[in-house]
């Protein structure tokens, strides 16, 4: 990552910025994600939930504002990346990748086993992104019903599900 950039958790300051940089980063997507989906962005209040759960982080710019965030949901030994999103004019620095990385840093130090997210399949800053960073795709055969859950939720739409596929990093303890 750049070095005018930084990853840390998130203050509930960082709050109200975020709905406005998952709009913006939607817009990467362009006609390949029915707009219906792009526009259902999260609630502040859910951001809020997650900065007390210390499951949030953001990427501060040079100006220390957000320009990215990533969040997670924690069930049993199993983190579930909720969401993930750069502004685009500040994308392509590595940026994306850091806020990964302090997940995975955070889940290997609270001693979870694995992490977990769904993604599009064929763009190239979903699931070729997350397989450099180590992701592998689940085939539906090993779903468990948290995941099953988790993709169903997330997909939105039928019309979504077959573009779209689960992802897994496991994370040994050693
Ligand atoms: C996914 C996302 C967070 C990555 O953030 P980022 O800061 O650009 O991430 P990085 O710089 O670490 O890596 C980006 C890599 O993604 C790919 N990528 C990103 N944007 C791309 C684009 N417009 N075209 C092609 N590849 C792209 C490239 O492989 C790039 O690596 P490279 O620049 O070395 O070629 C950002 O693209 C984003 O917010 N996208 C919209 C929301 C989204 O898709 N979130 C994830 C949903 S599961």
């Amino acid at each position: 990552m750049q070095s005018s950039y930084r990853v840390v958790p998130a203050s509930a300051e960082h709050a109200p910025s975020l709905p406005g940089i998952e709009r913006l980063a939607a817009s990467l997507f362009g006609d390949y994600v029915p707009a219906t989906l792009l526009d259902n962005v999260t609630l502040e209040s859910v951001f809020l939930d997650a900065q007390r759960d210390g499951t949030l982080w953001v990427a501060l710019g040079p100006d220390d504002t957000p320009v990215g965030f990533s969040r997670v949901v924690v069930d049993g030994v199993r983190v579930h990346l909720a969401e993930l999103d750069v502004l685009p004019e500040h994308g392509r620095r590595g940026v994306g990748s850091e806020l990964v990385g302090a997940v995975e840093a955070w889940s290997r130090s609270n001693g979870y086993g694995e992490i977990t997210l769904t993604t599009y399949r064929d763009l190239p800053w979903n699931a070729p992104f997350y397989s450099r960073l180590g992701f592998a795709v689940v085939p539906e055969s090993e779903w468990d019903a948290q995941l099953r859950h988790q993709f169903e939720q997330e997909a939105g739409l039928e019309s979504e599900r077959d573009k779209r596929v689960v992802m897994r990093k496991w994370l040994s303890t050693a």
